[in-house]
């Protein structure tokens, strides 16, 4: 037995995610878990909201709430949906945990206590007015190359000149829009990462069987970019992880939390404490302590493409920094961005379907289905209705629904509802075993090796295959003749039901389980040969004919969302 410890982003805490976010790492992490699961392996998956940093103070002073009660009610309403698209997650912990801040300021210590860490003093800019600092983006002015009036901090949206705050004409907070603003000296704790160079260099060279995608966005930023240059850990906010060395106070540093970057990676350590708090003490370090046990853990991080420099850069120089025996990823799996009708999913804009608004229009099923079958994994794909019903409608109603129903209803009608015993196994389907061997054989190659596109593929073919069958055979044809010859066909064809209920189960639980329901199989192994796997429901075996499995999306449905999804989320 392997044991997977599986972890996706941790989705920021502000806001509902829409489906790009979905996509981009929670949903093919589940995938991935579910699949490993279904193998037999030990899996612990992970995943949390990242709940700290500007962002959430912003989103919650917008709604009007204190920062950690906003952010108490966004993590249970990210908790449901996840729970809606059957996220199945064995813990969905918070970066604001008492397990993240006590783990986060030891991570500083060991740091600090290697000599790893320096003082930097800085100029930054305090409003007044709103009784803080502001960072570089919530600074607003006149750009003093084109003259835009809304030229941030950070850079000139018109112009695209590059900024500081202090080259603005007549700056103003973008919070309050006061101009009472002044720049003070203020101190921060600098991560020295350019004297773990060496050591992130042979720790990415050890990863041979890493995609070329990450490890040359690894070296690009380790070599010639600016992404090995020391790096800020520290913020003025009043929300985050209070800065401590260790169990000690930090002198100098009162007042200050650590940047959201660096605590947000150690949550997925920090959450298998609260996992394990959860449940009676279970033993999270085996999971995590290469000397206690997880040497023989394999550790797969899923994340959206602009993730990938935090994980094999920064989080990494925290661990191997810490000179402690943390487990590092092994395999590092990172997708494209999935686009919305021509244009980019938005969260600030308000643009896409947000996972709320998916579930409430259709199981999610419908939308595992098409989002991991057009999943953005060797380059952005496109998210159209007309491309989402054609999807839903062809493999789910059309192949797999179809197939069930006909199968079904046909044996209920001809030999009541149990598998009807009937002659052996022909030739026919000799040959159609032998072909789903080599397909199923396929299928888990694709799944062990995360190619999602590819596994979506094969599973249908799988699906497809049955339907031939079922043409070639044509048990209505065939009942005419030879009623033994027929009732063998349809004992077959229930039998691929239940074989299609296992393999599904990774992209389509739901779906499967209603399939399982149907056949009555309480508990079901892998399938690893079909032949076994086709004589699992023995003559006389009850089954019922489960109800529609998939309605087809209709034209006047699509046309309805197309526009209910035209705008902008207010
Ligand atoms: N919240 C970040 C995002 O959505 C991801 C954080 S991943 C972690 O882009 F490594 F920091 F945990
Ligand atoms: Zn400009």
């Amino acid at each position: 037995m392997q044991r997977h410890l599986i972890t996706s982003a941790i989705p920021y805490i502000n806001g509902i995610k829409h489906l790009g976010n979905l996509i981009g790492s929670q949903l093919p992490a589940d995938l991935y878990a579910r699949y490993q699961r279904a193998r037999g392996n030990e899996v612990l998956f992970l995943c949390a909201t990242d709940e700290h940093g500007t962002p959430a103070e912003l989103a919650a002073a917008k709604a009007g709430k204190p920062v950690a009660e906003y952010c108490a009610e966004m993590h249970a309403v990210q908790a449901k949906i996840a729970d809606g698209f059957g996220l199945s997650f064995d813990h969905f912990g918070r970066s604001s945990s008492p397990q993240n801040h006590a783990l986060t300021q030891h991570f500083a210590g060991r740091l600090a206590d290697a000599g790893l860490i320096r003082e930097v003093s800085e100029k930054q800019v305090y409003s007044n007015a709103d009784g803080r600092y502001l960072p570089d983006r919530y600074i607003e002015g006149t750009c003093p190359n084109c003259g835009y009036d809304k030229a941030r901090g950070d850079q000139c949206e018109n112009c695209t000149k590059q900024l500081d705050p202090t080259d603005l004409i007549d700056p103003r907070s973008a919070i309050s829009g006061s101009t009472d603003l002044e720049v003070r000296e203020t101190k921060h704790l600098y991560l020295r990462q350019s004297a773990l160079k060496d050591d992130l260099n042979a720790w990415i060279d050890s990863k041979s069987d890493w995609p070329v995608l990450t490890t040359s966005i690894a070296k690009k930023w380790l070599h010639d970019g600016d992404g090995l240059q020391d790096r800020g850990i520290t913020r003025d906010l009043d929300w985050g992880i209070p800065v401590r060395r260790g169990d000690d106070d930090w002198p100098g540093m009162e007042g200050k939390v650590f940047y959201v970057w660096f605590d947000a990676p150690i949550e997925y350590i920090a959450c298998a404490g609260e996992w394990s708090d959860a449940n009676d003490g279970a033993d999270w370090e085996r999971w995590w302590r290469t000397d206690k046990g997880a040497a023989d853990v394999r550790y797969t991080q899923f994340m959206g493409k602009d993730n990938v420099p935090f994980h094999t850069l920064s989080f990494p120089a925290t661990i191997l920094g810490s000179g402690e025996p943390w487990k590092m990823v092994d395999h590092l799996k990172s997708f494209n961005y999935l686009n919305y009708d021509g244009g980019q999913f938005s969260t600030s804009q308000g643009r896409g379907v947000f996972m709320d608004q998916a579930l409430n229009i259709l199981p999610s099923d419908y939308w595992r289905w098409w989002l991991l079958s057009n999943c953005p994994e060797t380059s952005d794909s496109e998210f159209t209705w007309e491309l989402f019903q054609q999807g839903v409608n062809k493999d789910l109603a059309d192949v797999l629904g179809n197939f069930v129903s006909r199968v079904t209803k046909f044996c209920r009608t001809k030999f009541g509802e149990t598998v009807p015993k009937g002659a052996e196994f022909g030739q026919l389907e000799t040959e159609l075993l032998t072909d789903l061997n080599a397909r199923i054989a396929r299928y888990c190659g694709f799944m062990d090796a995360m190619e999602v596109r590819k596994s979506a593929q094969e599973l249908r073919a799988i699906w497809v295959a049955g339907n031939e069958y079922l043409q070639a055979a044509a048990p209505w044809a065939t009942i005419k003749e030879d009623e033994a010859q027929a009732a063998m066909q349809i004992r077959l064809g229930l039998n691929l039901i239940s074989l299609y209920a296992a393999l599904s189960s990774p992209f389509i639980p739901d779906a499967a389980k209603a399939l399982q329901k149907a056949m009555r199989i309480d508990e079901q192994n892998w399938p690893v040969d079909a032949k076994s796997a086709t004589s699992l429901l023995r003559p006389g075996h009850a089954f019922s004919v489960p109800d529609n499995l998939f309605a087809k999306i209709t034209d006047e449905q699509r046309e309805n969302w197309q526009e209910q999804f035209s705008g902008v989320r207010t």
